[in-house]
């Protein structure tokens, strides 16, 4: 990945077959990053996906002068040793959200963190109130001067923490900053998205003593010290239904493996429901055309509800439907910008205020677009591939955050897509 701008081209109208194999889980591993901060010791992480997300990451722990050794494309060890607590306000704080995880690890650790606002996709707004006020409940006093947050704590003790809306990042900062705090913490009303299983998990490895991941009720009792570990990712399940979505929108017959089904289950049944053919084992799954699909109605809602991070990229195949869809997003009611880029391939949507109603059947065809985030990256490269002539996509910024290596991955299911710079 280089600096140059550049476009992703696909001729589309190819019936694709093969295999493609997920990679980690780019959510999770955004926030095990900045967790193995927490550690006296290296932490070796496994299935690290090469994304540009990660190399902001490893710019960031570069800054805190924490060492980052990468064994193999998939495998790094952070070694947290010398680690110094500096301000963090380098471009690549703002690069991404993310980067917000190191209030949760720095505070947790040193009792104090300075932090520019973070970056990332705009999908509406996007406050971090309840991090803050998790912090705040811990015993941390939190100030905004000149873009700048500074969270400090005299000593952090452990509280009951209700969160208002089941925040994915305020769930995982505040499991983060506790885990060294006095005593016993409570976050109730917590997220239950996998990926917080999977940092609760790397921190108890590390010797965190954190229950209830996965459930809305999560207890951290604090502990002295944390010391290393070896932790592997657990696959992508947005990846994953990235390429379920694209399977049923153009494969003659596509396996999709290195998956956990469970996580992918609000999907699944959706897809069932739309009559597409698949065949789910235990760790992949095999997916085939179909004749016909049917119209669904959707309502993106937090886990283990329909994932808004798919609600994009199943946009683009409910315009093969025929008949009426209708996509609801509780989670974000912005995040419908695909859908004007999708009008100009040809989708007849109607766009409301947090909603979307996709009047299919429509046959696209190529256009220049624009990735505005990533998820609309992965709507418009299904598109692309579903349409008759070239599609340009450009912001692919947005889309090299979150997929590894797509261009190869639809190279090798016989895809026809090539970059150019500009
Ligand atoms: N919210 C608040 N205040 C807060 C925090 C969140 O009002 O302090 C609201 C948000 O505005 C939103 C809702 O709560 O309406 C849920 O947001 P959440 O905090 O759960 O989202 P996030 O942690 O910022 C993660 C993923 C997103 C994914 C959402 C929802 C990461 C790095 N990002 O974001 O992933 O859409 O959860 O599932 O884990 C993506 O991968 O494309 C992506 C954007």
């Amino acid at each position: 990945m280089g600096f140059m701008e550049n476009v992703i081209k696909i001729k589309g109208g190819q019936e694709l077959s093969g295999e493609v194999t997920i990679s980690g889980s780019k959510n999770a591993t955004v926030a095990l990053i900045p967790a193995a901060v927490l550690a006296h010791g290296p932490v070796t992480i496994v299935g690290v996906p090469s994304i540009s997300d990660v190399d902001s990451l490893s710019a960031i722990l570069a800054d805190l002068n924490v060492e980052v050794i990468k064994k193999a494309k998939d495998h790094i060890i952070i070694d947290p040793t010398n680690i110094k607590n500096v301000s963090l306000d380098t471009p690549a704080v703002t690069k991404l959200r993310a980067s917000y995880y190191f209030m949760g690890a720095l505070l947790g650790r040193y009792g104090e963190v300075k932090i520019k606002m973070p970056g990332g996709c705009y999908l509406g707004p996007r406050p971090i109130d309840l991090h803050l006020k998790g912090f705040e409940a811990l015993g941390a006093d939190v100030k905004y001067e000149q873009g700048c947050y500074l969270i400090k704590a005299k000593k952090l003790v452990g509280a009951k923490i209700f969160l208002d809306i089941s925040s994915v990042g305020a769930t995982i900062n505040i499991m983060m900053a506790a885990v060294y705090a006095q005593g016993r913490t409570i976050i109730e009303n917590a997220a239950k998205e996998p990926e917080i299983i999977d940092v609760a998990t790397l921190l108890n490895k590390m010797g965190a003593k954190v229950r209830g991941a996965g459930t809305n009720v999560i207890t951290i009792d604090g502990v002295d010290k944390l010391m290393g570990c070896f932790h592997e990712i657990i696959p992508d399940r947005i990846e994953a239904g990235t390429y379920i979505i694209l399977a049923a929108a153009v494969a003659k017959k596509i396996t999709v493996k290195n998956i956990i089904p469970q996580h992918l289950e609000a999907l699944l049944s959706k897809l069932e429901e739309m009559g597409v053919k698949m065949e789910v084992g235990i760790d992949s799954i095999v997916i085939e055309k179909s004749k016909k699909l049917n119209p669904i109605d959707i309502k993106a809602s937090p886990y283990p509800g329909f994932a808004t991070d798919l609600q994009q990229p199943l946009t683009s195949l409910l315009t093969k439907c025929d008949g009426e869809s209708s996509i609801i997003d509780t989670i974000y009611p912005e995040r419908f910008k695909h859908c004007i880029e999708l009008q100009r391939m040809g989708a007849n949507i109607e766009i409301g205020h947090g909603k979307s109603i996709i009047k299919g059947s429509n046959d696209l065809f190529g256009d220049v677009v624009e990735a505005t985030d990533l998820r609309c990256g992965a709507s418009l490269v299904i598109a692309g591939l579903m349409a008759s002539g070239t599609t340009e996509i450009h912001g692919t910024l947005h889309i090299d955050r979150g997929y590894e290596d797509i261009d190869g991955k639809l190279k090798a299911l016989g895809a026809i897509i090539w970059r150019e710079n500009l």
